[in-house]
């Protein structure tokens, strides 16, 4: 499998999980577990471009894919989507953070200006328990307007 752009091989159980193999094996740690169970969105990576809940699949079916975590968004410098969270203030524990981003990332990838109501839509599978979801939304509208104007 290819993660944030490398070619990456591991031997797996049939029953590992792809969020343990990027926390535990890769030590991707912006991959965060809350629910376990699909539900909080906090473990969201790109697979193929699209986010997937790293806990509700496994990782050998991750062979031949390619897989995004938020630790391959920048090179470097923050990714403009990052910026914006922190101008915005979105961020407050941080647990939801790498999953809002690549929701929005994934997204804005397939739709560069959303309306506020496509926003929320694409995020309505992640849960913050503490920011609130309107500094949120506004990023990931400032997001767009910044990677737009790129
Ligand atoms: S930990 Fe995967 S969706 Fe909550
Ligand atoms: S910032 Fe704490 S859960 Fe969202």
């Amino acid at each position: 499998m290819t993660v944030n752009g490398r070619l990456r091989e591991a031997d797996v159980e049939a029953t590992l999980r792809l969020v343990d193999l990027l926390r535990n094996r890769f030590g991707l740690t912006s991959v965060k577990e809350g629910c376990s169970e699909g539900e909080c969105g906090a473990c969201t990576v790109l697979v193929d471009g699209k986010a997937v809940t790293s806990c509700t699949v496994l990782a050998f079916q991750m062979e031949g894919r390619s897989v995004t975590t938020l630790e391959g968004l920048s090179d470097g410098e923050r990714h403009p989507l990052q910026q914006a969270f922190i101008d915005n203030d979105a961020v407050q524990c941080g647990f939801c953070t790498p999953g809002m981003i690549l929701s929005a990332k994934a997204l804005l990838d397939a739709n560069p200006s959303p309306t506020e109501e496509e926003v929320r839509r694409a995020l309505e599978g992640n849960l913050c328990r503490c920011t609130g979801y309107l500094p949120i939304v506004r990023a990931v509208l400032d997001g767009a307007e910044r990677l737009r104007s790129r």
